[in-house]
């Protein structure tokens, strides 16, 4: 399985000795343009080599919006005169830390960024007029995020949504038990999404299902774990064909398993 916990995993890192502040920049220099500094010591120090580096100031991403394609790399201080630098690296944001311009005023809860952040990675979103399954709605931040692009969005949850998002035009309610919906007996879902807090195993019982049964094309879904982490069921998730688990920066004690079916 791959490292899904990883917040960004350096993926060539080479270490140099740098006698100097000016070494470490131009050996930076010579490998690349763009470089995020990684600063748990040797801060003052990796400052100074910093500011002599090309400035990278990303744009925040404006939901709904794919995440930066741009090369980036990363590097640190193991020591005043050691370098360690990966000229690339899995995440597309510095650290691993994606940046939003927020909704502070829609949403009724927080919930939407972690939703955000798997949908910039994926690059793909729903489109106006699909077809959404919200397992566990409530209070409506995923429902909210769906309806404001214009899907359909069908809320499952045992609470009630917050009535401004229960009231957002192709916002449907069904105030149920996500595990009761049988997926045969349902129409198919462009995309089934799920934030039900729920056992693991159980979960994927669920997601199995749905993608065995042919009536999700998409699935987006995270993984609670209360209490010690169930590694087999997320090992379970991430061996289902075509699906990955990630640990996202907006997850708490959470994987996010994402599948695209063909
Ligand atoms: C973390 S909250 C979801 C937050 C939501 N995604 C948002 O953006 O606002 C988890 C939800 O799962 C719901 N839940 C727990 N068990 C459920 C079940 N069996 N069926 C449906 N929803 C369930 C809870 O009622 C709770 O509202």
């Amino acid at each position: 399985m791959a490292a899904a916990w990883a917040q960004n995993i350096w993926l060539a890192p080479q270490e140099h000795d740098v006698a100097s502040i000016g070494a470490a920049a131009s050996i930076l220099r010579g490998l690349q343009r763009n470089w995020g500094a990684y600063l748990p010591d040797h801060v003052r120090r990796a400052t100074l080599i910093e500011a002599r580096l090309p400035p990278l100031k990303p744009k925040p991403l404006v939901f709904p919006q794919a995440a930066p394609t741009a090369h980036l790399g990363a590097w640190t201080l193991l020591g005043a005169r050691r370098l360690l630098a990966s000229p690339t690296q899995s995440s597309p944001w510095i650290n691993g830390q994606p940046l939003f311009v927020e909704d502070r005023a829609g949403p009724p809860s927080r919930a939407y960024l972690k939703l955000w952040e798997i949908l910039a990675l994926l690059g793909t979103w729903p489109q106006p007029g699909e077809r959404c399954l919200d397992l566990g709605a409530s209070p409506g931040g995923w429902t909210y995020a769906l309806a404001g692009l214009g899907a359909a969005v069908v809320a499952v949850d045992k609470a009630p949504l917050d009535p401004a998002v229960a009231g957002m035009k192709g916002v449907t309610l069904r105030q149920e038990s996500a595990f009761g919906i049988d997926p045969a007996a349902e129409p198919p879902v462009d995309w089934l999404f799920s934030d039900v807090i729920a056992y693991p195993a159980r979960m994927l019982t669920l997601v199995r299902a749905w993608i065995d049964t042919g009536r999700a094309r998409n699935v987006v879904c995270t993984l609670k774990f209360q209490g010690p982490t169930d590694h087999e069921a997320a090992e379970a998730f991430a061996a289902i064909a075509g699906g990955r688990v990630r640990h996202l920066f907006h997850n708490k004690h959470e994987l996010t398993f994402s599948w695209e079916g063909k």
